[in-house]
């Protein structure tokens, strides 16, 4: 299959409108279209279609337990999709959405199990981004994607990382630019007793725990899950978002972090090892492939430019990759959250 790449700008002209028509169509056909959304791009097919959410699974090379998120474009299309809907999901929506909040809730008869990875609940999101909410819109149907990326790898916040990795495996890429965020949503769990967070995000504990009270944190976040324990949201048990190379995170007091990477790095071969590292501390280093994610006070510039990073290692084939620890507070608890699971727990405190 030739993948068709179309450019959209963000308001979107006549001419650009007709891709979306041409995309919504393949949607409805069961194909299907990676599209940006403002977390990153995801890779849509028709959420009520058993055949497309199998499809999805076969480009990605997924398990097919692991649960796809469904993308509505209003309010009112999430009501088919559930069989009911707690006041708080109406709260959280009319708060944050459209945006880059995920709820589960007890699935419907229409949502198809290969959607839902066998489970009885399904994610919902409205996104706020215009192309993909035109594409919703005008496929007419709730469209399911999860991230555009090859299974276990970065998720893709350019449309030529989609093309890197799925090309040859899916209809149309959606070309929209560089996403806002660069971090996948946050996912909070609406089906038990207490609101229960199930993955970090923009959206943040803070932000929730404002409005509902207390939110729980699922303990699965932050351990390593082992054995058969099973964690609400099963993509979080996959090794994922993560490089080729080896990462591993060097956290502590910042002179001894640098430090501390300065003689870990030259013990390998300097076209094999790599650091990710701050617009404070980059003049410390002048070994190896050494990329600046931005600065340290500038936590939204750091979530947006991860994953290219970690996916520009892979580019220059670093081996060993290094990176400095960061805060966790706010954004930096989903940021955090990525990097460990990209470091499959590889942490080292100085
Ligand atoms: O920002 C995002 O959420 C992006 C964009 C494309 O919307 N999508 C995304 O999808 O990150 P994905 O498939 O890469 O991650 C979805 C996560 C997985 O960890 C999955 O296990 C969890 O959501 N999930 C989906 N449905 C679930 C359910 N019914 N119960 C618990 N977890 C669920
Ligand atoms: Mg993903």
């Amino acid at each position: 299959m030739k993948t068709r790449i179309y450019k959209i700008s963000e308001d979107i002209s006549e001419g650009e409108y007709d891709y979306i028509k041409e995309a919504a169509d393949v949607i409805r056909k069961g194909g299907l279209v990676a599209f940006p959304t403002e977390t990153v791009y995801g890779l849509g097919g028709n959420a009520l279609n058993p055949e497309s959410s199998k499809l999805i699974y076969g480009a990605k090379g997924r398990p097919s337990d692991n649960p796809l998120i469904v993308h509505i474009s209003d309010f009112n299309e999430i009501y088919q999709l559930v069989r009911e809907l707690p006041d708080i999901a109406g709260i959280l929506a009319e708060k944050f959405w459209p945006g880059p909040l995920t709820m589960i809730l007890k699935k419907s008869g229409i949502v198809p199990y290969e959607t839902t990875g066998g489970l009885d609940t399904v994610a919902v999101r409205l996104p706020d981004n215009p192309v993909a909410l035109a594409l919703i819109k005008e496929a007419g149907v709730p469209i399911a994607a999860p991230s555009a990326n090859r299974s276990g790898k970065p998720s893709p916040t350019t449309a030529q990382h989609v093309y890197e990795d799925l090309s040859g495996n899916i209809d149309i890429i959606l070309d929209g630019g560089s996403v806002q965020i660069g971090i996948e949503s946050t996912i909070i769990d609406l089906t038990g007793n207490v609101p229960a967070i199930l993955r970090p995000g923009y959206i943040n504990q803070n932000m929730l725990d404002s409005i509902l009270g207390d939110v729980v944190r699922d303990p699965a976040i932050d351990n390593k899950v082992e054995g058969d324990i099973k964690p609400k949201a099963p993509g979080m048990m996959y090794r994922h978002y993560a490089p080729e190379g080896e990462l591993t995170i060097v956290e502590g007091d910042i002179s001894a972090v640098t430090d501390k990477i300065n003689e870990l790095i030259r013990l390998y071969d300097e076209n094999t090892v790599g650091v990710i590292t701050t617009t404070e501390n980059r003049r410390r280093y002048n070994y190896g492939t050494v990329v600046c994610i931005g600065s340290r006070n500038d936590e939204i510039t750091i979530a947006h430019n991860l994953y290219a990073v970690l996916r520009d290692m892979d580019k220059c084939k670093i081996k060993h990759i290094f990176i400095e620890g960061f805060s966790n507070e706010g954004l930096g608890d989903a940021i955090m959250n990525r990097i460990i699971k990209a470091a499959g727990h590889r942490i080292l405190k100085v």
